[in-house]
Order: C-alpha cells, then sequence, then structure tokens
C-alpha cells in the first residue's frame, strides 16, 4: 500500500506509517504543489495524507475515486468538498481535539499581545525610543476581569474560556447557533445573540469554522458595534473577518486592536498595512504550531490513513 504525503510532517507520524509497512511518498520541496501535479501524485497511491492543498474539489475527488482514504493534517476540512469525496466514497479524516490548547494558547498570546501594546513597544526599544518612563506611558489595560466573547464556542473557544475564566477571572459569553450547555455549567458561560455580544465584549475571539453563513461575519458595521476600547482576536480562519473592514476600523479607532493567526489570503503579503500597524499583531497561522501538538496530529493522521488502508471506519472521520 502507498501512501502520498504533500508536505513534511513530523516523524512521529511517518514512523507509525512505516512500521505498518505503508510505502511512504513525501513532497519535501518548498514549492507547493499545483492541484495537477497533486492530482497527478495521487494517481499512483493508494492514499493522501493533506497538509493544506488547495483545490480537493468534485473535480479532483472525481479523478482520485480510487483512493482509499484521504487524512488531512488539519481540524479544519473548508476548501475541502466532503459532499463530493462522499459521493466517491472516500474516507476523510481530521486531527480534532489535540490540538485545542495550543490553538487557545495562541489566541490567549494575541489577545495578551494587543492588550499589553506588546509588538509597539518592542518596535519602541528598536527604535531607540525607551527614555525615561513616566507613570502614564506606555499603558495597556488589564484582561482581569473583563468580559471575553468568544464566537463559536466549541472545542477551542471552550479550551480558552476555562483558560480565562480560571486564571484570569474574566466573565465568558458566547454566540453559538445552538447553545453550548457544558459550557455554561463548567464556566459560568452566558449565550448572547451576535449583537449583544458584539457591544459587551472587552475581547471577541473567534473560533468558529469557515462556512457561507461565517464568512464576512465581521465587517466594518459590525466593529462599529463593539467596545471602543476591545481587543479583535481571530485564530479561526482569515476569511471569517473583512480584512479592508478591519484596516478601517483599527486606523479610525473604532476598536483598540487585533490579533491574527489567520488572514485571507495566506500567506499575507508582505506589504500589508497591518503588519506596520501599532494597534495589530498578525502571525503566520500558528495556532497549532508545537512539537508536541504537531507529532499528535501527524499521529491522527497516521492512524486515519492506516485505517483507510485497511478498510476500516477512521478513528477521526469527516464525513458523515
Ligand atoms: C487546523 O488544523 O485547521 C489549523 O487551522 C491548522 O491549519
Amino acid at each position: 500500500m502507498k501512501v502520498f504525503i504533500n508536505k513534511v510532517i513530523p516523524a512521529y507520524g511517518l514512523r507509525l506509517l512505516k512500521e505498518a509497512g505503508v510505502e511512504v511518498t513525501m513532497w519535501e520541496d518548498s514549492a507547493i504543489l499545483s492541484r495537477e501535479e497533486a492530482i497527478a501524485f495521487c494517481k499512483q497511491h493508494d492514499a493522501f495524507l493533506s497538509a493544506g492543498q488547495a483545490g480537493l474539489d468534485e473535480g479532483f475527488f472525481r479523478q482520485c475515486s480510487h483512493l482509499k482514504v484521504v487524512a488531512l493534517h488539519s481540524v479544519g476540512f473548508d476548501g475541502v468538498d466532503i459532499a463530493a469525496a462522499t459521493q466517491q466514497g472516500i474516507p476523510i479524516g481530521n486531527t480534532p481535539n489535540v490540538l485545542n490548547k495550543a490553538t487557545a494558547e495562541t489566541a490567549l498570546l494575541l489577545m495578551l499581545t494587543v492588550a499589553r501594546r506588546a509588538l509597539f513597544l518592542h518596535r519602541k526599544i528598536k527604535r531607540g525610543e525607551w527614555g525615561v518612563s513616566q507613570p502614564t506611558q506606555d499603558l495597556g489595560f488589564d484582561l482581569a476581569g473583563k468580559t471575553l466573547g468568544i464566537v463559536g464556542l466549541g472545542r477551542i473557544g471552550s479550551e480558552l474560556a476555562r483558560m480565562c475564566r480560571q486564571s484570569w477571572g474574566m466573565k465568558i459569553v458566547y454566540h453559538n447557533r445552538s447553545r453550548n450547555y457544558e459550557a455554561e455549567d463548567e464556566f459560568g458561560a452566558t449565550w448572547m445573540p451576535f449583537e449583544e455580544l458584539l457591544a459587551s465584549s472587552d475581547c471577541i475571539s473567534v473560533h468558529t469554522a469557515l462556512t457561507q453563513e461565517t464568512r464576512g461575519l465581521f465587517g466594518y458595521e459590525q466593529f462599529k458595534q463593539m467596545k471602543p476600547g476591545a481587543i479583535f482576536v481571530n485564530t479561526a480562519r482569515g476569511g471569517v473577518h473583512c480584512e479592508p473592514d478591519l484596516i478601517r476600523a483599527l486606523r479610525e479607532g473604532v476598536i483598540y486592536g487585533a490579533g491574527l493567526d489567520v488572514t485571507d489570503p495566506e500567506p499575507m503579503a508582505p506589504d500589508n498595512p497591518l503588519l506596520d500597524m501599532d494597534n495589530a499583531v498578525v502571525f503566520p497561522h500558528i495556532g497549532s504550531s508545537t512539537v508536541e501538538t504537531r507529532n499528535e496530529m501527524s499521529r491522527c493522521a497516521a492512524e486515519n490513513i492506516l485505517a483507510g488502508l485497511r478498510g476500516e471506519r477512521l478513528p477521526y472521520p469527516v464525513n458523515p
């Protein structure tokens, strides 16, 4: 049995595949494979382990209908036509849960970096502007005791809520399509209509999947409904906020600041105005980028591949 892997994954997952006797072809070049190149490779393999590949659409699955399994090296599967894969009988797997803590920590890092103006102050030292410190100078604001609004209180959002509730005593409000009673019981989270959450939160963190419903959910109007002193953080998908509207809101001081781990498109262009703004921080989609988490993600992906090759139900399935 042969698996094609389109990027370099941790040795941990690779070993699981090799120990099971699977023949592995891994694309190690830094140039991203085109959809056509990926199809050509997949045609010569029984399984595909995808660490982000554009064009996993209806045509892809039709041309690769022989694949016994496609294992994503991510929890998110936006951009993958799951219905088309299901129609071709191809099981799709992902890597849920193992990245909850790392991604929640990334959201917290962004919240703290923006609240304490860390990047701006770092740049100030670099410019030789660390003069006499005045007690009224370079002030940020406390997260402790403030209200955290979570849009999409699922596994990752709950992890962040837990940290912020337990360690900072933050009040947790959230907006989901349906109520998360577990979270309400565990950390007293309060469900709110979206508009009410915008107006009530000192910090808003986005953890929703990118769907037709959530694309462009945050535009200028929504930023205007937020508190002027509030922070916007997105570690989910860049498409959930409208970037030109966010830039305008930050320039006009409509909100206090923004921290992004995701952009649309990715990678962000180096001349993007957000990168020069003192009230914005951007990370290159590093939510799950820790050694431990990436190892676990490679384990989930390898286990999905092995189950798919054996014709068994995937341990971490996406298809209904
Ligand atoms: C995920 O797993 O979906 C993360 O966003 C990394 O892509």
